[in-house]
């Protein structure tokens, strides 16, 4: 099947395969307590530093959900941005499963800055307010941009300042870390992240995520004014995301991240084999920089055909800095690119006539499939 959908369509990766069928030898005690998951907790010690606290879940909702219980009391509420997937893409799962009300600030680009928490300041300490508990950041964005280190650690020190966790979805964290060429833990716990929904199934996985406790530091918060990392555990369970099988999902995780005592990064090879032969450090390094490379090609290519004209040919939305491009371009065009690939329409477009459309790569994406379909946006214009 030929796509630009979304990095969630692309198949397993070998590597990970190979991970869950090594994983298939006889039987291990159940619910996480086994040697490949306290391999995989071993491993997070040593990519995100020695707090580190990993929980292989079965989905990106249920860890952002999960992560957001844990950080937040009772009467918190998260502070995220108007496009963020907790806000806009998990039915409402933060709020109804999580019983939090997430207060949403404009973006640009999908990133927010510090004024998000100043916004809110005033709400602290009023009975009549919900309370702004936690800073929740997607890395990448939902529109495809990346924070820097620089801004991460702004807006965390903003957030401790005022006394909120900072949560990163991180369902792409791994493209992120390609693109500023640094390893997990300098986006995560080096700039002072509390926890993370770290992606697994967009980066070659083939099912299942984990959340990460990266500090206890702050409030006791809760349902139970337990620390993140103690409350995490039971609210797995309670949110119905604990697999009796957990061994197979820490094998992924295992298999991405790598094994103990191997390079935590290394350098990425841009040009990545889809096959994942490339030499370039962990797996997760190696699909995420081939992934983002894809869509730098991709937009490499529509502007090189001299398709770039705004208002009549393809007009390209927002940086490129991860795996994922954004158009518009006109409805018949798209629905004639359609015929050929599958992607999702985003917006409508600034006009009746034409429609903003989201064209993303993974791990499998080759440079072949890319430069035929940007003939094939060619032709349709
Ligand atoms: C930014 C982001 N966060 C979270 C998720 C949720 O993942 P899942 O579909 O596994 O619940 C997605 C899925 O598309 C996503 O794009």
């Amino acid at each position: 099947m030929q796509h630009f959908a979304s990095d969630n369509y692309a198949p397993v990766h070998p590597e990970v395969m190979a991970a869950v069928a090594a994983a298939n030898d006889g039987a291990a005690v159940a619910y996480g307590d086994d040697p490949v998951s306290a391999r995989l907790q071993h491993r997070a010690e040593e990519v995100f530093g020695e707090r580190a606290r990993i929980f292989p879940v079965l989905n990106g909702t249920g860890a952002n959900v999960i992560s957001l219980m844990a950080a937040a009391p009772r009467w918190g509420a998260v502070i995220t941005s108007d496009v963020a997937h907790v806000h806009t893409d998990e039915n409402g799962a933060p709020e109804r499963v999580g019983g939090l009300k997430i207060l949403a600030v404009p973006s640009r680009h999908g990133r927010i800055g510090p004024d998000a928490v100043d916004r809110y300041a005033g709400d602290l300490g009023d009975v009549h307010r919900a309370q702004p508990a936690v800073l929740s950041l997607t890395q990448v964005t939902e529109l495809g941009t990346v924070y820097s280190v620089a801004d991460l650690k702004l807006l965390a020190d903003t957030a401790h300042a005022a006394g909120l966790r900072v949560h990163v979805d991180g369902s792409r964290l791994a493209n992120a870390a390609a693109t500023l060429g640094v390893g997990l833990r300098e986006i995560t716990t080096d700039v002072g992240v509390d926890i993370v929904s770290l992606g697994a199934a967009k980066n070659g996985g083939m099912l299942g995520e984990a959340v990460v406790v990266l500090s206890d530091d702050g409030a006791a918060a809760g349902p139970a004014g337990a620390a993140p990392s103690e409350a995490v555990p039971y609210l797995r369970k309670a949110t119905m995301q604990l697999a009796s099988k957990t061994r197979f999902v820490s094998a992924q995780l295992l298999a991405l991240l790598g094994e103990p005592g191997t390079p935590t990064s290394g350098t990425p090879a841009s040009a990545a084999t889809p096959s994942g032969s490339a030499e370039g450090g962990p797996l997760w390094l190696r699909n995420a920089a081939h992934s983002n490379a894809m869509a730098a090609r991709l937009r490499a290519g529509i502007e090189a055909a001299g398709l770039l004209e705004p208002g009549v040919g393809v007009d390209l939305r927002y940086p490129t800095e991860a795996n994922v491009v954004f158009a518009t371009l006109p409805r018949v065009a798209a629905d004639r690119v359609r015929e050929h690939a599958r992607f999702y329409d985003w917006a409508p477009g600034e006009t009746a006539d034409r429609v903003e459309v989201r064209w993303m790569c993974a791990w499998d994406t080759t440079e072949a499939d890319v430069d035929a379909f940007v003939r094939v946006v060619g032709a349709a214009l």
